[in-house]
């Protein structure tokens, strides 16, 4: 199911520019809160958690010159710190933990727990010095206006495991988080929580023990990364252990989230499987974007609407670097999905992946990728608070701030050149005629422009338009706007 773009061609007199593309901006229509924009750290931080330039350029809007480059810092306010599943500390048995071959060391991010013994955490079971890095890394993101933390796990820790390995159980396909364990698990979670709200000034928001729960990926001998499978009714005996965890520890105002499924598709079957106690213990639906232009996005924003959940893109990425599957998947889930928050994977990684190319094994950070500059068009945008409406269109979006009385539309040109004409006329006030309605643009691509702005566009009554080149995305900001 696609929206169409209603044509309407205007054969306009001379002064009039004939718009190619009417869009009308739905200015009573509330898809919400917009929660924010993130980052999962794991990884990139643990290698990179100390460069205080890679926190501006991510976690502030102001322009940072890194490595030669002059970047539009791109804002991001939420951060996902990944709670460790490894550690080379042997258990009171004497067991210690099986590393898949194919891991690289950059993956492998230290557990706080190291053996059994003892849930306490001032006890030698626990070390809490390691994983300095992305700890760091969280502190600048915080100290930089990131204001919403999620706790997340891409495994239980290796020795609450099945074969001893976190990266997942030896078929991929069977849980790994041994039955005796399950509550291991959320404790180890909860008093992370609690640990960091006492000794690093850190308050979760949200806690998730899970990562693509479903997926059968996960295998042990053969995984590249910490990962573990969890059956659908194992995750609702963990997520009652992990809220009563929290409770228990005055932690009653972090959230628990799940469960981060790789798919749209596999979101809802997991929510529609929890039971419902287990369904009431989660305030917010956690789903990764990996099904990019496929999947019931509808109807995932359909279930969770319905049991009155919060729904986040928890994590996304590709390997396209010129942005066109960022910013096309990005608009398929503000018209379909409805998200309130939207989080890249990794944004320092492999070339493509990364929207700035690093290597964490090697430490060396290159260049940044157009689809950071298309991301930017979004990020910079599209704030904490405003509202999201209804564009009109399949290739747009809208945004509405009311205390400021702005509104932010980022649209995408796929097809030939054309002009984009966009209707206020929804609104009770559309702006005034003839105000400047600033605007961005990036090619998307590579090279072109890269976020570069423009004070060339007026409103005329209660319309504006710009011409786009193909392939280019823009955002705009038109003031004085009263829905
Ligand atoms: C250890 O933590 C417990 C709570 O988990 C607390 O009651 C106890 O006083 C702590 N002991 C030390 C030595 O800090
Ligand atoms: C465009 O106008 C805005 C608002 O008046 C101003 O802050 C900005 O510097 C101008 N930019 C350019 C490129 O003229
Ligand atoms: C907008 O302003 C222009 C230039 O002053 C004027 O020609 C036009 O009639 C105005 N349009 C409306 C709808 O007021």
């Amino acid at each position: 199911m696609r929206l169409f773009l209603h044509t309407a061609t205007l054969l306009g007199s001379a002064l009039l520019v004939a718009a190619d593309t009417t869009t009308t901006i739905n200015a009573k229509s509330n898809y919400g809160s917009w929660d924010g924009w993130g980052t999962s750290l794991a990884w990139w931080a643990k290698a990179f958690g100390t460069q205080t330039a890679l926190a501006d350029i991510f976690f502030t809007r102001n322009t940072v010159s890194f490595n030669g480059y002059t970047l539009p810092g791109l804002g991001l306010n939420i951060i996902r710190y990944n709670a460790g599943a490894s550690s080379s500390n042997a258990d009171p048995n004497g067991d210690k933990m099986i590393v898949s071959p194919n891991i690289k060391a950059s993956r492998q991010i230290d557990a706080y727990w190291v053996d059994w013994t003892s849930t306490s955490p001032n006890t030698s079971s626990w070390i809490w010095n390691v994983d300095a890095n992305q700890r760091n890394m969280m502190s600048l993101a915080v100290a930089r206006g990131a204001n919403l933390v999620e706790l997340f796990s891409n495994s239980p820790v290796w020795w609450m495991c099945y074969n001893l390995n976190p990266s997942g159980s030896t078929s991929g396909s069977s849980d790994n988080l041994e039955s005796w364990n399950y509550d291991q698990h959320a404790i180890y979670l909860a008093n992370i929580a609690q640990y960091a709200q006492q000794h690093w000034g850190i308050t979760f928001t949200s806690v998730e023990a899970f990562n693509e729960p479903s997926a059968t990926y996960w295998v042990g001998p053969t995984g590249t990364q910490e990962g573990c499978h969890f059956d659908v009714s194992t995750m609702s005996t963990v997520i009652g252990y992990l809220r009563n965890e929290l409770n228990s520890r005055g932690l009653s105002n972090i959230i628990v989230s799940a469960s981060d499924e790789e798919t749209y598709d596999l979101a809802t079957s997991t929510l529609n499987g929890l039971t419902s106690t287990a369904v009431s213990q989660i305030a917010r639906v956690n789903v990764h974007g990996y099904q990019y232009g496929g999947g019931r996005r509808d109807t995932l924003y359909s279930a969770v609407t319905a049991k009155g959940k919060k729904l986040w893109n928890s994590e996304y990425g590709e390997s396209d670097a010129t942005g066109a599957s960022l910013a096309s998947n990005l608009l398929l889930d503000f018209v379909w999905l409805h998200p309130t928050a939207w989080v890249y994977w990794q944004v320092l990684d492999v070339s493509g992946w990364g929207l700035i190319t690093a290597n964490n094994d090697a430490k060396t950070v290159g260049a940044p990728s157009q689809k950071y500059f298309v991301l930017a068009q979004f990020t910079r945008h599209i704030r904490p608070g405003m509202r999201i409406l209804d564009a009109g269109a399949s290739n747009a979006v809208a945004a509405y701030d009311a205390s400021a009385r702005k509104l932010v539309i980022v649209a995408v040109n796929t097809a030939a050149a054309q002009y984009l004409n966009f209707d206020l006329s929804g609104f009770s006030t559309p702006s005034t005629n003839g105000s400047l309605v600033q605007r961005w643009a990036t090619q998307i691509g590579s090279g072109g422009m890269q976020y570069q702005t423009f004070n060339d566009t007026f409103m005329s009554g209660t319309k504006f338009w710009s011409r786009f080149d193909q392939n280019v995305i823009m955002s705009f900001e038109v003031s004085n706007v009263v829905v």
